[in-house]
């Protein structure tokens, strides 16, 4: 009776121009999905991947960067999480880091229920074809976004962020701000001393403390962890 049923189907499959979605659809998935699986681990076998130095709790300056094929996911979070606290929804962080990628997620596995239009041509499809472009568009934009801000903090030499950012400010040698004073927007006038020998004058911890938490009416520059290590080793060395 079964076997009659499934022949029936099969017949029906065919005259309609359909393909079943088992065996003919799903079979030849899952023969793709284990080769190119299979593949993979004989080459990993082979070819094992070298591991990083193990994880050292107490290495506080370390940056944790994912391999280049994820920085678009570290970059959209980046960027994301920027904009978040502009809009000043820094409280709703779980909105973000949560709940739009979980429903991201969903949204994919719910197509095929929302997407029933039988036409197979992609020209025929402008909508899911504009979301799919759209979507490999923002991975490609966010993985050179991420290229670029990861290439940044490591080409930049400490020499070339303290004179976009520290010098219009600071003194350092002939170069940057000798008049030793400077006016902020609000019309306050600051102090800021040169930082030629700073290294004689602070420990590498107070030059840290004063880029992390500035007093003295620096402004806080918000610079990212790498770029203060950067600095705190360069200017400790400036006696
Ligand atoms: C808008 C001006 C401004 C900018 C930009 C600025 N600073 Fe400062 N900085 C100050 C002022 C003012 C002080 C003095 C604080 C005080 O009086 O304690 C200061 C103090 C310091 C000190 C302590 C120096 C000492 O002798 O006490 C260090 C180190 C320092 N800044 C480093 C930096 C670095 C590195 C940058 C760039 C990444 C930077 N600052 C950018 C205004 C600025």
């Amino acid at each position: 009776m079964e076997e009659e049923l499934h022949h029936h189907k099969a017949k029906e499959y065919q005259s309609s121009g359909v393909v079943p979605f088992w065996p003919e659809h799903l079979l030849k998935e899952m023969v793709v999905g284990f080769t190119a699986l299979l593949t993979l681990a004989i080459f990993a076998h082979f070819n094992p991947a070298p591991l990083g130095p193990p994880a050292d709790p107490g290495d506080w300056a370390f940056q944790p960067a994912p391999d280049w094929y994820f920085y678009f996911v570290q970059n959209f979070f980046d960027v994301g999480g920027y904009y978040w606290s502009v809009l000043g929804l820094t409280n709703l962080d779980w909105v973000l880091m949560f709940l739009i990628p979980v429903l991201g997620i969903a949204l994919f596995y719910a197509v095929p229920f929302i997407d029933r239009y039988p036409e197979r041509r992609l020209l025929k499809r402008p909508l899911m074809l504009g979301l799919m472009l759209f979507g490999i568009a923002s991975i490609g934009y966010f993985t050179a976004n991420g290229v670029y801000n990861h290439d940044y903090l490591v080409a930049h030499e400490p020499i070339n962020i303290l004179q976009t950012s520290c010098e219009n400010c600071h003194q350092m040698g002939n170069a940057g701000n000798t008049s030793g004073v400077y006016r902020l927007p609000d019309g306050q006038y600051i102090y800021p001393p040169p930082l030629t020998h700073v290294g004689s004058i602070m420990s590498p911890d107070q030059i840290r403390r004063q880029l992390v938490s500035p007093v003295g009416g620096m402004p806080n520059l918000g610079l990212p962890p790498a770029a203060v290590e950067y600095l705190v080793n360069y200017l400790s060395q400036q006696k």
